[in-house]
């Protein structure tokens, strides 16, 4: 392990330079007018697999985007860790708030990473966090030191529902088979707080369009007469939420396990600060579900947003108008044991039941995805938790959070296999947002960590 801490520290420049090209081509996934670059970034990461000393690669085709393979087996016998991450990356719009282009990636320190962040779209999520075990995988294979068998599998539709992951899966039952999953696509608390992600919540995500008169209407001359397809959709909106904070969709939360007193008091103690998270976001106030805590709301309960909403006129100065139709597009964050699919039901069902008389209501499911929590006496948990304690010094928090990668639910029907979520991103790193970025100290840190999870894991496998 010394040789391969060595290596790491003696080529760190080189991994960071090596990730700064792989953030120049902007692998968009959910714009179609990227996809040759997403193609590019696909053979770039295929070509890096190599280079660091995988074998078996293929760039396999899919109807989307490719899945990069590859692996390095010692022997059957010896455990196998399946590493997933995703090459693409979510748009960059807002373009205009980006202090530097999204695609021209530059070092810059800020408060919380003062030894200097990459700022670059898929900074974080998940080109630097994927390539941490990449260069990981290299550091060990070019000291004689990896201990157990290892498969990549880099997709490139993660940030547009992983659509075609399924059937690939489906399809590689042999190829893929492991003991375990490792996965660096999610955060920790802070620097100096380290965390492993125990659970992920599941995501309904639906359209919404309500349509009134067959035409844009004079504000004048039909105002106060007819539906108004904005202002009803509006108020549609603002009635999913009750005084509390609580959805009102009938059944939405039936099927929501609760924590018990022991594991609410467990979860607080891990650190928050109310006046930093206020602080960081500029607002003077928190808000959300009666009778629960920041950190609750925002991994162990439910929740559900608009994420966009549009209709009318908004171009330069006043049209008056009333428009035919209003839109908008709403996400539904799902906790152990709510199903996507009958959420999105239910949500389409009671949308439908309040829409007034004299407008319509169309509601159009896009992709979803099961929640997923990670027991913490697993061994694959363990060696994480030891890995950690290795290069931190301290031993992790288990913590829940907010997010979603759907593929971890889908992995353990398909597969039978859990994941183990080592990550190293933090909240503050912007990921979706204009200027996303990864700190160098996280980098490093991840590359540091990940070896010594694969030796502690190959050892409580043996024993
Ligand atoms: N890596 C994120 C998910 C994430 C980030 C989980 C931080 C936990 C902490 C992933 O790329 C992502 O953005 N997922 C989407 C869902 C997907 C179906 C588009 C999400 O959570 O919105
Ligand atoms: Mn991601
Ligand atoms: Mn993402």
């Amino acid at each position: 392990m010394e040789t391969t801490q060595k290596y790491i520290s003696e080529n760190k420049q080189r991994f960071v330079d090596e990730l700064i090209d792989l953030l120049k081509i902007p692998s968009v996934s959910a714009d179609p007018s990227f996809s040759k670059d997403v193609f590019a970034t696909a053979e770039m990461v295929a070509n890096r697999l190599k280079e660091a000393g995988a074998e078996n690669i293929e760039v396999c085709e899919t109807a989307g985007y490719p899945i990069v393979y590859g692996d390095k087996i010692f022997d059957v016998n010896l455990p196998t860790v399946l590493v997933y991450g995703h090459y693409d990356v979510q748009p960059a719009d807002p373009i205009d708030l980006w202090t530097s282009p999204a695609f021209e990636p530059v070092i810059k320190k800020t408060d919380i990473h003062p030894e200097g962040a990459i700022f670059a779209r898929g900074a974080c999520d998940d080109k630097g966090q994927m390539y941490m075990h990449v260069k990981a995988f290299e550091a060990m294979m070019n000291t004689n030191e990896l201990p157990c068998n290892v498969k990549f599998m880099i997709e490139g539709e993660e940030e547009v529902g992983s659509e075609n992951l399924g059937i690939f899966v489906q399809n590689n039952h042999e190829r893929l088979k492991a003991d375990v999953i490792l996965v660096s696509d999610t955060g920790m608390l802070a620097n100096d707080v380290p965390s492993i992600t125990t659970g992920l919540r599941g995501l309904s995500y639906v359209e919404v369009e309500v349509t009134g008169p067959n035409r844009d209407l004079h504000s004048g001359l039909y105002g106060g007469c007819v539906a108004n397809p904005i202002n009803i959709l509006a108020k549609m909106i603002a009635s999913l939420h009750d005084e509390n904070n609580k959805i009102t969709v009938p059944g939405f939360y039936d099927k929501v396990v609760g924590l018990t007193d022991e594991e609410r008091a467990e979860m607080a103690k891990a650190p928050f600060s109310k006046g930093a998270y206020c602080k960081a976001l500029d607002i003077d106030e928190v808000m959300g579900e009666a009778g629960y805590s920041t950190m609750e709301r925002g991994s162990i309960r439910p929740t559900l947003d608009v994420n966009g909403i549009w209709g009318g006129y908004t171009g330069q100065g006043a049209k008056t108008v009333i428009a035919s139709q209003a839109f908008a597009k709403i996400s539904m964050r799902l906790v152990p044991d709510q199903e996507p699919e009958e959420i999105t039901n239910l949500f389409l069902k009671h949308f439908e039941s309040i829409a007034p008389a004299g407008t319509k209501v169309k509601v159009t499911p896009h992709h979803g995805g099961e929640p997923a929590v990670t027991p913490i006496d697993s061994i694959g948990y363990k060696a994480a938790s030891i890995a950690y304690e290795n290069t931190f010094g301290k031993k992790p928090i288990p913590v829940r959070s907010g997010g979603s990668i759907p593929i971890v639910a889908m992995f353990e029907k398909e597969l039978g296999l859990k994941s183990i979520l080592m990550g190293f991103g933090l909240d503050s790193d912007a990921i979706h947002s204009p200027n996303e970025h990864f700190g160098l100290f996280n980098f490093y840190k991840g590359i540091e960590t990940i070896p010594h999870f694969f030796v502690a894991y190959t050892e409580l496998m043996k024993q």
